[in-house]
């Protein structure tokens, strides 16, 4: 049986074994991923991926905790992050009480911040009162309208520099792990070397401790635009699309349900 990963388990993983995440939102999803991924996290990539919207600030508290609820109770062996998302931690006692409504509300192992060095005091406060952290660096998808657009950081030595301070702050004030998104290769590997606890990579480069990727992505469901970093590893919408039509002929043609899907007289 497989054991569930812990913050213990997943530190040690470091230079030892490369760590896999998945998102999920859904029960279903989250189960299927569970003999795979090392950690399963209920992203705020949801609203765009699951609600459709155009980005992710729209994601809210309620909405977050309903699919985590619902991830933990697909994948119960599975170490489950929840996004905290866009405007739910603006201040210390909001993030606080937030968190907490994460842990008393769903089963979650520990809760995601986005942002660097100006969340540190934020991400201190959670961790002195027992919320696990992971950070996330890099790319700010949450930022994206105040940044004007997705960007990718370490292009520059400004930016390389910081993303690099971002993350030490980050770890400083007790994160479990980070994420690092949508940066240079080289950054990826800096940031990794710069820090003790797990890196993990969206868009980062190889060298990271481990990689993580939104499932529909991953699985080729999401056809309206592929980034460089995703690899489909599979056809997801192709498949969809070809089955529901099979169906739908074979119901329009009288042929669904014959005898082997029909209940005796
Ligand atoms: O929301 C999300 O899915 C994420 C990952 C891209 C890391 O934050």
């Amino acid at each position: 049986m497989q054991k569930k990963e812990t913050i213990t388990s997943l530190q040690q993983a470091r230079g030892q074994r490369k760590l896999v995440m998945i998102t999920a939102y859904d029960a279903l999803f989250a189960s299927l991923f569970e003999e795979s991924a090392d950690m399963i996290l209920v992203g705020d990539s949801l609203n765009m991926s699951f609600l459709g919207e155009p980005d992710t600030l729209s994601a809210t508290l309620d909405q977050m905790i309903y699919h985590t609820r619902a991830v933990c109770s697909g994948a119960p062996k599975s170490f489950v992050i929840c996004d905290m998302p866009f405007g739910s931690t603006n201040t210390l006692d909001e993030a606080l009480r937030n968190s907490v409504k994460v842990f008393q509300q769903t089963r979650a192992d520990a809760v995601k911040i986005e942002g660097g060095i100006e969340r540190a005091e934020l991400v201190r406060h959670l961790c002195d009162n027992a919320i696990a952290v992971m950070g996330h660096v890099g790319l700010l998808p949450q930022s994206v309208r105040s940044e004007g657009g997705y960007k990718v950081q370490g292009r520059d030595e400004a930016s390389f520099a910081q993303v690099i301070e971002d993350a030490k702050a980050i770890e400083a004030a007790g994160a479990f792990a980070l994420v690092v998104e949508g940066v240079t290769s080289d950054l990826g590997a800096a940031v990794t070397e710069a820090v003790d606890i797990p890196v993990i990579g969206i868009g980062a480069g190889n060298a990271t401790d481990g990689q993580v990727l939104v499932w529909s992505d991953m699985l080729g469901f999401f056809e309206a635009f592929k980034p460089r970093f995703v690899k489909r590893y599979l056809n997801g919408a192709e498949l969809v699309k070809e089955a529901a039509a099979q169906y739908a002929k074979e119901v329009r043609d009288g042929l669904f349900p014959n005898d082997e899907h029909t209940y005796g007289k």
